[in-house]
């Protein structure tokens, strides 16, 4: 939890938004001579640590990486097992999120997942639908190729029908038509396991984003490492395109 003394944060320099893909439970879980399925199980009490770190060190928006489009051909049993764990987290959380007022949202294609989870994530969609305060998104049967095509799709059939002008299409059109409309980008992207891969995670939205990448595999993730994150982004120049020089011309 976040009340471990851990130094403050320049408000200044922290991230809007960060964005994590949650890595390395499997092989948290074979370390220990575990089943996968406890991995995740852990993991799942690293999400509620870290989005409360997140919250308590001034972060408004955090996103994970909890089901990509690909997941489905892990083997069934892990499958049901995530989808399971997703409910359960769903419906253990509810209260505590309307409580610190998060507002919960999911992007990817959401209606194939399971009836059940849909039912219970829409529900929890719902129920905080009225917070500005702080911003958590699951990233579920997600995939950056497949949004793309799905805001591409919507786009051509706009445009077959005279609703909308080729000429006219532009990233500010274009990115309203993308799951994460109505979300700011990502300003730093975290990946746990030490893997240094996007794994089709928000290849548009992460355009200018940093990337952290730190060999911690996921259960082990804690809010020191979730400060360690920060510090480091914190340090870093965005420039946009620009040249240092543009950016501090004083200097
Ligand atoms: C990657 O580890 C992790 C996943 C594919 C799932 C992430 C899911 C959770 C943390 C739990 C459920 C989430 C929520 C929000 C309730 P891996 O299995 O690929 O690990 P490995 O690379 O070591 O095998």
């Amino acid at each position: 939890m976040a009340e471990v003394s851990l130094p403050p944060l320049p408000p200044d320099r922290l991230p809007l938004h960060v964005a994590i893909i949650m890595d390395g439970n499997g092989r948290w879980a074979k370390q220990r001579g575990l089943p996968r399925l406890e991995g995740h199980r852990r993991g799942v009490e690293t999400v509620r640590s870290t989005v409360d770190a997140a919250r308590a060190m001034g972060v408004r928006y955090i996103t994970l990486y909890a089901f990509s489009a690909e997941n489905w051909k892990r083997p069934a049993e892990e499958v049901g097992g995530l989808m399971s764990l997703l409910e359960f987290f769903l419906k253990r959380e509810l209260n505590a999120l309307v409580r610190d007022r998060v507002r919960l949202r999911a992007i990817g294609r959401i209606q194939e997942l399971p009836a059940q989870v849909y039912r219970q994530l829409q529900a929890t969609i719902d129920a905080t639908a009225g917070f500005d305060d702080y911003h958590l998104t699951l990233a579920l049967n997600y995939g950056s190729r497949t949004e793309i095509l799905d805001a591409m799709k919507t786009c051509a059939q706009a445009a077959a029908k005279g609703a909308l002008d080729p000429e006219k299409l532009d990233w500010s059109l274009l990115s309203r038509h993308l799951y994460t409309a109505d979300l700011p980008d990502p300003d730093l992207i975290i990946r746990t396991s030490g893997e240094s891969r996007i794994s089709n995670f928000l290849l548009l939205q992460g355009a200018y984003a940093e990337y952290f990448f730190t060999e911690t595999l996921w259960p082990d993730f804690t809010p020191a490492d979730l400060h360690a994150a920060l510090v480091a982004f914190s340090k870093r120049e965005r420039r946009f395109g620009q040249t240092s020089e543009q950016l501090n011309p004083a200097s």
